[in-house]
C-alpha cells in the first residue's frame, strides 16, 4: 500500500478523532439548526452541493496571492495583499457549506472530514497571518507558503472525501433501474402508502399521487437512506434520515439537504400488474452495480 494510501486509511479509522468530532458536531448542530439555512447551504438551488463550488473563489485568490509572492516581483505585492484579502472574505461562506456538509456524515466520512476540515482553518488562519503582517509592511510570505501548504493538504482530503469516499457525490450515480417494462407489483396492492420494491439490484419506491401510480428511486441521492421508510407529506415524501423532501412525480428536491433529483421511472398498467422502466444515458449508470442486464453491456469493450 502507498504511503498516502497509508495515511488516510490511517485517518479513516483513528478513533482518537471521534470525541472531537462529537463536540464540533455539538457545535454546528447547534449554530446550523434552521432547516432553512442547511437547505440555502446544501446547494439545492444550483443542482449539486455548493461547498466544492464556494471554495473555488478562496482557494484561486489564496494560491494565486503565493503564485505572485513566488515571482518576488515587488510590484506585485499589493495585488497579492488584495487576492488574501478577497480570499478570506470568501472563505467564510464555503467554510460554512462545508461544516453543513461534514454533519451529515458518520464514521471515516466523518473523521476524514474532520482533519479536511482543520487543514484549511489552519490554511486560512496562516493567509490571515499573512495580511496582517503585510499590512504592518512585512512580506507574509512564509505564512502565506504555510497557508498554501495547508489547503493543499486540505484540498488532498476534500478529493478524497469526494472521489473515494463518495461524500456528496448522488448515491444513485451507479444504479442501474430496469431498461425494459418490468412487472414490480399487482396494481391492487399500490396504495397511497409508501411502497418498496426491489427490482435487480435496485430499490424503487411505489405510491399513487391522484390515483396515478407513481415511481421513484428509494435511496436517497444525499446518504442513500431508504425513503420508503420516511414520511409521506401531501405529494411528497420526507427522508427518515436528513428529513431531505421530495416531489413524488418528477423526484425534485424540494427541501434540502439533497441537491439532486431522485430517479424517476416510468409506469405502465398493464392486466392489473404495475410495470416500470427507466431509460438510461449515462454512461455510469449503463455499468451496473449488481445483476447485469445483458443490454447495459452490449457494444462495450
Ligand atoms: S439520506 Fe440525507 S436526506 Fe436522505
Amino acid at each position: 500500500m502507498r504511503a498516502s494510501e497509508q495515511i488516510l486509511d490511517r485517518l479513516e479509522r483513528e478513533p482518537a478523532l471521534d470525541p472531537v468530532a462529537e463536540r464540533v458536531s455539538a457545535f454546528w448542530s447547534t449554530v446550523l439548526r434552521s432547516p432553512r439555512l442547511r437547505d440555502l447551504l446544501s446547494g439545492r438551488r444550483i443542482g449539486h452541493p455548493l461547498h466544492p463550488a464556494a471554495v473555488l473563489v478562496p482557494a484561486g485568490t489564496l494560491l494565486g496571492a503565493t503564485a505572485l509572492d513566488l515571482t518576488r516581483d515587488p510590484d506585485l505585492r499589493p495585488a497579492a495583499r488584495r487576492l488574501i484579502g478577497i480570499g478570506l472574505l470568501s472563505a467564510a461562506p464555503a467554510a460554512v457549506a462545508g461544516w453543513s456538509d461534514w454533519l451529515d456524515t458518520e464514521d471515516a466520512e466523518r473523521r476524514v472530514g474532520l482533519v479536511h476540515a482543520a487543514s484549511n482553518v489552519v490554511g486560512i488562519a496562516s493567509y490571515a497571518t499573512s495580511w496582517w503582517q503585510r499590512r504592518r509592511g512585512g512580506t507574509g510570505l512564509a505564512a502565506g507558503l504555510t497557508g498554501a501548504a495547508a489547503l493543499g493538504l486540505g484540498g488532498w482530503l476534500g478529493g478524497h472525501l469526494a472521489y473515494a469516499l463518495g461524500v456528496g457525490v448522488d448515491t444513485t450515480a451507479f444504479q442501474h433501474g430496469p431498461a425494459e417494462w418490468t412487472d414490480v407489483l399487482a396494481a391492487s396492492e399500490v396504495t397511497t402508502a409508501l411502497h418498496q420494491v426491489d427490482v435487480g439490484a435496485v430499490s424503487v419506491l411505489l405510491t399513487r399521487v391522484d390515483g396515478r401510480v407513481v415511481a421513484i428511486d428509494n435511496r436517497c441521492t444525499h446518504r442513500g437512506g431508504p425513503l420508503a421508510d420516511g414520511e409521506r407529506d401531501g405529494d411528497c415524501v420526507v427522508c427518515p434520515w436528513h428529513a431531505s423532501r421530495f416531489d413524488l412525480i418528477s423526484g425534485a428536491p424540494l427541501q434540502g439537504p439533497a441537491s439532486r433529483p431522485q430517479p424517476v421511472y416510468e409506469v405502465r398498467e398493464v392486466d392489473g400488474r404495475v410495470e416500470i422502466r427507466r431509460t438510461e444515458v449515462r454512461a455510469l449508470r449503463t455499468n451496473p452495480v449488481g445483476p447485469q442486464p445483458a443490454r447495459a453491456l452490449a457494444g462495450r469493450h
